[in-house]
């Protein structure tokens, strides 16, 4: 396993969409693997494969309750809207209030190729959605209505 370096805002990796993943080989294990033990070293809540540089539809959720690898994930059907603070590893020292939907259902696939529906709100909702929009190239800073100073985080 190693720590994959972090690509930044202006990458424009980031702007890509990004593939989906038909075989799920021992690259794909050896990625998923390397993108948890980044995402732990930098105690994030999620992590999608462009922000390590590559372009295919897997992105890894790292919370208390969900740590889970997500392939081809899709959100299936949401509900409602809430603002809540966001962040995220390629634009360091910087958060934001976004909008998503207050509930989602999202189906993915993990390592060993199996489907699974997931049914999310608060944290885990949050998370989901913004790592998916990381597949489509979209940053939450696409998305934020007003930056928040750190200090009010404390
Ligand atoms: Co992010």
């Amino acid at each position: 396993m190693a720590i994959r370096n972090i690509r930044k805002i202006g990458d424009d990796v980031l702007r890509k969409n990004c593939r989906n993943v038909d075989v799920i080989d021992d690259r794909i294990k050896t990625l998923v693997a390397d993108m948890f033990e980044t995402v732990e070293k930098h105690d994030g809540a999620g992590l999608a494969a462009p922000q390590i540089g590559v372009l295919k539809r897997i992105a890894v959720i790292n919370l208390d309750g969900f740590k889970q690898e997500i392939i081809n994930p899709e959100i299936i059907l949401k509900s409602g809207e809430v603002s809540d603070v966001e962040g995220c590893l390629s634009v360091p020292g910087k958060w934001g209030m976004v909008t998503r939907p207050e509930k989602v259902v999202v189906s993915y696939q993990n390592l060993n190729g199996e489907t699974f529906e997931v049914t999310a709100e608060g944290m885990l909702c949050k998370c989901l959605c913004h790592e998916i929009d990381h597949l489509d190239g979209v940053l939450y800073v696409d998305k934020v209505t007003e930056y928040i100073d750190p200090e009010d985080l404390k």
